[in-house]
């Protein structure tokens, strides 16, 4: 059920019956449970425009909704505001919907759309390593999200699978004499390196990756032979981080760059036939007004090089008509590095005058900060190398076993390994998902493992507390009608029927923190419910109501967890 569209609804009735329909309600969790379970604001700009006492006015409102189906009581407080509390009856029937049905009481969007959502996409011919990993992740858990809500959502992995770094890698294999050998990752790894180091070095070397890249995008057959099999290589090392990490990216969700080779030429020409792409200095630029330098001047985007060679950019103008036009997008997400947001303000601004992105098509950044070492500074070994993501998760993964054991030394090995790999995954992709994206975060051990605060671990265990609460009950009514009474019961309750407004403003805004605190708020309620309100010790009507709180509370663990792409355990 969407609780906070129900209780909005009831109070626009009142606004109307105290004669101020139409004003905006602004409805806030109540600031502490001890005022109500929701607080209505809104009351005094509407007042203030009847120009009318706030205090009367609210009276009014108050008085226009107490005691329905929905709302129990309202009281007034302070100079406008109202403090409502929820009918328990209302509440316990709304539960016990949600119960009995498979998806919690979340219905799907009446919007539903196709989402193309572009996400990981690592540029390829080098080992994956952290800067991939927050894209990954945040990436997996909107696209999770949205397909929840009954969105069809198309993945797309964008790999930069055709850019230089490929022919300086021919380059220099023709150059080592190794054209012909067969390699696997860790020679790729080697030869990028190597590779690296000639063309920084030697502007001849440099020159002759450049023509290779020429070859291989002109379709050289020995070309791109040895580029298949870079790419092969690469794709299938990327797909074993993603199945490590539990992502739902799949070997047909990659639609590389490459892919978008033969339609360069035609986007060009069409920008220029349609007057926005005009030669400047041997090169065709679309000069967009909307961004200014500093100078005052529009800024230049850049769709094709002097010299006829393609960009970034030239591709992704391409890749916009693509997913609109062949896979039918109604919304794109774009989940990269907040560093690459002017890219692609000016690739929306350029597609839309293209017609490439019609108007009834929304186009979004999801952008996000840095992941960052304890000192500070962007995350790197101690010797100030990049740090390998499969380097990541093993270290991820031994330490919570680690953990596990020292917690729980009688578990036997393979059992502790189990919990030791899902809690280890767990806590590095949470840490990341519980944080707003849009900032930096700090990439701490200690704190991720932590059994205590807003961390995988403290929510995997909540799931396991609520797990043991049934492995002791027995049988019980699954169905009866339940009764709340406690505060904490209520409580519960309330937060409980926010599922679907979480996941609707996550669907909305591409922000998994939201379900993230949710859930840590849901574990947090619930524990302290566990201390006030005994589960199996309670008789009848009052330990059955109980059995169905844990039982909700466990199911939306569950599912909200595997929403953000977390594994839950019976035992840990
Ligand atoms: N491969 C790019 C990089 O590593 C990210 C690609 C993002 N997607 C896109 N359509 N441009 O920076």
């Amino acid at each position: 059920m969407n609780l906070h569209q129900t209780v909005v609804r009831e109070a626009e009735q009142a606004f109307a019956a105290a004669g101020i329909a139409g004003a905006p309600v602004v409805l806030q969790p109540a600031k502490s449970a001890d005022f109500g379970d929701f607080q209505i604001n809104g009351v005094m700009g509407a007042a203030k425009k009847a120009q009318q006492n706030p205090r009367e006015l609210a009276q009014k409102v108050a008085d226009a909704l107490a005691d329905n189906a929905v709302i129990q009581s309202a009281e007034v407080a302070g100079p406008g505001f109202i403090n409502l509390r929820l009918n328990p009856e209302f509440l316990a029937q709304n539960i016990q919907t949600a119960l009995a049905d498979p998806r919690l009481g979340v219905a799907e969007t009446a919007d539903k759309k196709t989402v193309v959502i572009d996400y990981s996409s690592p540029n390829l011919a080098k080992e994956m390593h952290v800067g991939h990993l927050r894209s990954s992740i945040i990436g997996d858990s909107i696209s999770r999200v949205l397909e929840f809500m009954g969105n069809t959502v198309i993945r797309q992995n964008h790999v930069g699978d055709w850019g230089t770094q490929f022919g300086m890698l021919v380059a220099y294999l023709v150059e080592q004499q190794q054209a012909d050998t067969e390699f696997k990752l860790s020679d790729l790894e080697q030869f990028y390196r190597a590779a690296k180091v000639r063309f920084d070095e030697d502007p001849a070397f440099a020159d002759t990756a450049r023509e290779y890249v020429v070859k291989l995008q002109g379709g050289d057959e020995k070309v791109l032979a040895l580029w298949k099999q870079f790419v092969e290589i690469s794709l299938s090392h990327a797909q074993a981080v993603y199945d490590t990490l539990g992502l739902k990216l799949t070997p047909a969700d990659v639609a590389g760059e490459s892919m978008y080779n033969d339609d360069l030429q035609a986007v060009v020409d069409d920008l220029t036939a349609k007057g926005l792409a005009v030669e400047d200095d041997g090169a065709k630029v679309v000069f967009l007004d909307e961004f200014k330098n500093k100078d005052g001047e529009a800024a230049a985007f850049i769709v094709q090089k002097k010299g006829g060679g393609f960009l970034y950019a030239s591709t992704d103008l391409a890749c916009v008509r693509y997913r609109v036009g062949k896979l039918g997008g109604q919304r794109l997400l774009y989940v990269v590095d907040h560093r690459q947001a002017l890219h692609f303000e000016q690739l929306f601004t350029t597609s839309r005058k293209a017609g490439y992105l019609p108007e009834n098509v929304e186009a979004q950044f999801i952008g996000f900060g840095t992941m960052m070492g304890k000192d500070g500074k962007p995350f790197k070994t101690r010797s100030g190398d990049t740090v390998k993501l499969v380097d990541l998760l093993d270290e991820a993964v031994e330490r919570a076993t680690a953990l596990v054991k020292s917690k729980n030394p009688d578990l036997a090995d393979d059992e502790a390994a189990n919990i030791g790999h899902t809690v280890g995954i767990a806590a590095v992709k949470y840490a990341d998902l519980s944080k707003n994206r849009t900032s930096d975060y700090v990439f701490d051990w200690d704190a991720m493992l932590s059994f205590e605060g807003n961390t995988a671990p403290y929510l995997q265990y909540a799931y396991t507390r609520v797990q043991s609460v049934f492995k002791k009950a027995g049988e019980w009514d699954t169905a009866a009608p339940l009764t709340l009474t406690e505060p904490l019961e209520k409580q519960l309750a309330v937060e409980l029927l926010k599922f679907e407004d979480v996941l609707n403003s996550v669907a909305d805004t591409a922000y998994p923190h939201y379900l993230a605190a949710y859930l840590y708020q849901v574990a947090t309620l619930f524990s302290r419910f566990y201390e006030a309100c005994p589960i199996l010790k309670a008789e009848g009507q009052v330990s059955n109501t109980r059995l169905q709180l844990a039982k909700l509370t466990g199911d939306i663990l569950q599912q909200g967890l595997d929403l953000l792409g977390i594994d839950t355990l019976d035992v840990m």
